[in-house]
């Protein structure tokens, strides 16, 4: 298999605080290592919120497979991140008619929460699961004709040890690897 053949991967990462991360730091890193995979860190580029949509659609459109990475905010993604949403799905690039730029794709959300799985649920402190908090992002893949993958969370953010972590990571970096072979077959 010819690797340059392979739709890249895209990892659209989103920390307001980056130098506090304990998870999304390390993970983006390990990502940004991967054969077929490119990070593009929001928070870092756009200090000013001026997001070059024609540079992210461009690397959007190159990309088979587009991952969401971000720390759980209030129930939702961190604010650039929301941004890049608004700016860069445009109607008739991303969705509407002639909308079809994103058609074939998968949309993958990496996150993290503070809160445990536990709390995640009916029964729990947050009422509803990840995936609920999730829904306005898998329709908006439906919207756009791309494939909603399951998303990867890691709870208990605040306090996983190293081995936890190590785990995350392997296990993204995994499901990111089987992607990029799933894209080219
Ligand atoms: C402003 C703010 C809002 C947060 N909202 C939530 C939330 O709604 N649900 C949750 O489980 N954790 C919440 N957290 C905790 C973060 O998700 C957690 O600290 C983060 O995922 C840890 O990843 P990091 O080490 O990369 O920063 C919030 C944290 C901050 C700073």
């Amino acid at each position: 298999m010819d690797p340059k053949a392979e739709p890249p991967i895209l990892v659209i990462y989103a920390h307001p605080r980056p130098h506090l991360s304990r998870v999304n730091r390390p993970l983006a890193s390990a990502l940004e290592a991967l054969p077929h995979v490119t990070v593009r860190d929001l928070y870092r580029s756009y200090t000013d919120y001026d997001i070059d949509v024609v540079a992210e659609q461009l690397a959007l459109a190159r990309a088979g497979t587009l991952v969401l990475q971000f720390p759980v905010q209030w129930y939702s993604m961190p604010a650039l991140l929301k941004l890049w949403v608004d700016e860069v799905l445009e109607s008739g690039w991303a969705y509407g008619p002639g909308g079809t730029a994103l058609r074939g794709k998968s949309l993958l959300v990496v996150a993290s929460t503070g809160g445990h799985a536990d709390s995640y649920g009916p029964d729990g402190t947050h009422g509803h699961t990840i995936e609920e908090y999730m829904l306005p992002l898998a329709q908006t893949a439906v919207l756009c004709g791309m494939s909603w993958l399951p998303p990867l969370v890691l709870h208990d953010a605040d306090q996983v040890d190293a081995q936890a972590l190590a785990d995350h990571i392997g296990r993204v970096s995994g499901v990111l690897s089987g992607a990029a072979g799933a894209a080219a077959s």
